[in-house]
C-alpha cells in the first residue's frame, strides 16, 4: 500500500516513528518544556480557528508559490532548524533539504545539526539557510557565517530564545542524556533503548554516532571538553543586541530573527536592520508560559508594519495549519517537528511524502475556500472558537 493510502496525514506518522527510534530519542523530538503546557496549546490554538468559505467561485488552481525575501518558493513553508536531526534519524538533514529542493522551499540548518552546511546545501542549493546560535567565541561565530556565505547561503536565522536551556523534564523521564557534563552518554538505559531499536541503532553507527558536523571544525578551542560540552559552554545565552549589531553588519545576506513574542522586540529588531522576523515560541521547549506566536501577531505586525515578513513556527502540522496562520497574517511558516516525524517514520521517503502531504492539503483547503493564490489567504475570514458564532 502507497505511504499515500497509509499516512495520508503527517500526525499518522507520529506513533510509527516513536516505534522506530529509542525512547529517549522520540522523548527529545516530541517533547515541550514543563509540563508541556505550551506544547500543547501550539496545537490547540490552530484547532479553534475557522475559515469561512466563499463558494461559487469555481475551481480554483490553487497555486502555493510565494515571493519572500525578494524569492520565490514553491510553497509558503520550510523545514524549522532541528538540532541533532541526525540522531533523531540518521541523514535527516540530506532527507529534507532534498525534498525542499525538489519542491522549492526552504531548509533550515540548524548550527546543532548533525551534518554540516558544506554537505547539506550541496544537497540543498539556494532553498537552503544556516540558523545560527551565536556562540560566546565571536570569532567562531564570523566563522560559521563566512562558512555559510561561502556555501551560497543567502538567509541566515538567527535564534534568540535560548537564553538558557531548559529542564527538559520529559527527556530526563525517558533516561536521555540530559545535563550529562562530565558524565558519559551511554548509560545503561541509553544503551538499552538503542538496542531495542537496531535499525536506528546500525544507521546511526554508520553515520558515526551523534556528529555536530558544524562544530566539529572547531575542536581545537573545545580545551579538553567533549563536543557536547563544548556546546553547552558556548550556546547558551550570549545573542543580546549588541551581538545582533555585529551579526547584521557582518552578513551581507538576508537576515532573520527566530524567537520573537514582544512587540518591543520586534521594534527593536527592526530598527537593528534585520530583514524579517520568525514569531515563535520554539515549539513550547523554552518557557512553558509563552503565549502562541499566532495570538501575538496582531500587535507585532503593529508594531513593525509591513517592512518585514512575519514568519510563524510552533504548532503546525497540516497544510489547512499553514492556511490558518496566513490567513491569520503570517507571510510564511516554519514546521519543525512534522517533518521530523515523517523523516523517523519513513527514513528515506519521509521528506518527500511530507512535503507532498502538506502541499496537496494546501491545495485542497484553498480550493474549498475559492483562493487561488497564497496572496488571496490574507482576505478569509478567520474566527476563533471563543469568539465563534453557534
Ligand atoms: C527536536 C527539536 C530541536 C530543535 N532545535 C532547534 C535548533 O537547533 N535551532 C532552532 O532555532 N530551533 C530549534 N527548534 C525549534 C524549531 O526550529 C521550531 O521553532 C519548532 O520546532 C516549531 O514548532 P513545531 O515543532 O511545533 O513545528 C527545535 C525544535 C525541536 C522539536
Amino acid at each position: 500500500m502507497s505511504d499515500m493510502l497509509k499516512y495520508p496525514r503527517l500526525t499518522d506518522l507520529e506513533k510509527k516513528a516513536k516505534r522506530r527510534i529509542p525512547p529517549f530519542m522520540f522523548a527529545y523530538l516530541d517533547a515541550g518544556t514543563g509540563r508541556d503546557f505550551a506544547k500543547d496549546a501550539n496545537e490547540v490554538a490552530y484547532r479553534e480557528i475557522s475559515l469561512t468559505p466563499q463558494f461559487l467561485r469555481g475551481r480554483v488552481a490553487a497555486d502555493t508559490s510565494t515571493t519572500l525575501l525578494g524569492k520565490v518558493y514553491g510553497a509558503p513553508f520550510g523545514v524549522a532548524p532541528i538540532g541533532l536531526s541526525s540522531t533523531i534519524w540518521p541523514g535527516a538533514e540530506q532527507i529534507l533539504a532534498r525534498a525542499a529542493k525538489a519542491h522549492n522551499f526552504p531548509y533550515a540548518l540548524s548550527t546543532v545539526a548533525g551534518d554540516s552546511i558544506e554537505r547539506v546545501s550541496k544537497v540543498g542549493g539556494d532553498i537552503t539557510w544556516f540558523q545560527l546560535y551565536p556562540p560566546a567565541d565571536r570569532d567562531m561565530c564570523l566563522d560559521m557565517m563566512r562558512r555559510a556565505r561561502e556555501c551560497g547561503v543567502d538567509t541566515l536565522v538567527v535564534t534568540a530564545d535560548v537564553p538558557a536551556p531548559s529542564r527538559r523534564e520529559r527527556m530526563r523521564l525517558s533516561g536521555g542524556p540530559v545535563g550529562s557534563r562530565g558524565k558519559s552518554m551511554y548509560t545503561p538505559r541509553v544503551i538499552m533503548q538503542s538496542m531495542s531499536r537496531p535499525e536506528w541503532a546500525l544507521r546511526l553507527l554508520a553515520n558515526g554516532g551523534p556528529r555536530f558536523r558544524n562544530i566539529e571544525p572547531y575542536s581545537d578551542r573545545f580545551g579538553g571538553m567533549g563536543v557536547t560540552e563544548f556546546i553547552g559552554s558556548q550556546l547558551n545565552g550570549g545573542l543580546d543586541w549588541d551581538y545582533l549589531d555585529i551579526i547584521r553588519d557582518r552578513w551581507p545576506g538576508k537576515l532573520l530573527l527566530k524567537g520573537i513574542l514582544h512587540g518591543q522586540d520586534a521594534e527593536r529588531a527592526a530598527r537593528a536592520g534585520v530583514d524579517g522576523l520568525v514569531i515563535s515560541n520554539h515549539g513550547g521547549r523554552q518557557l512553558d508560559a509563552a503565549p502562541h506566536p499566532l495570538h501575538q501577531l496582531p500587535h507585532i505586525r503593529a508594531v513593525v508594519g509591513n517592512k518585514m515578513p512575519l514568519i510563524v513556527d510552533s504548532g503546525i502540522r497540516s497544510g489547512l495549519d499553514v492556511a490558518k496562520a496566513i490567513a491569520s497574517g503570517a507571510d510564511f511558516v516554519l514546521i519543525g517537528r512534522s517533518f521530523l516525524y515523517a523523516v523517523a517514520a519513513l527514513g528515506k521517503r519521509g521528506g518527500e511524502h511530507a512535503a507532498t502531504v502538506l502541499i496537496e492539503e494546501l491545495q485542497d483547503v484553498m480550493r474549498q475556500l475559492g483562493v487561488a493564490s497564497i496572496d488571496g489567504l490574507s482576505d478569509v475570514p478567520v474566527t476563533r472558537a471563543s469568539s465563534r458564532t453557534l
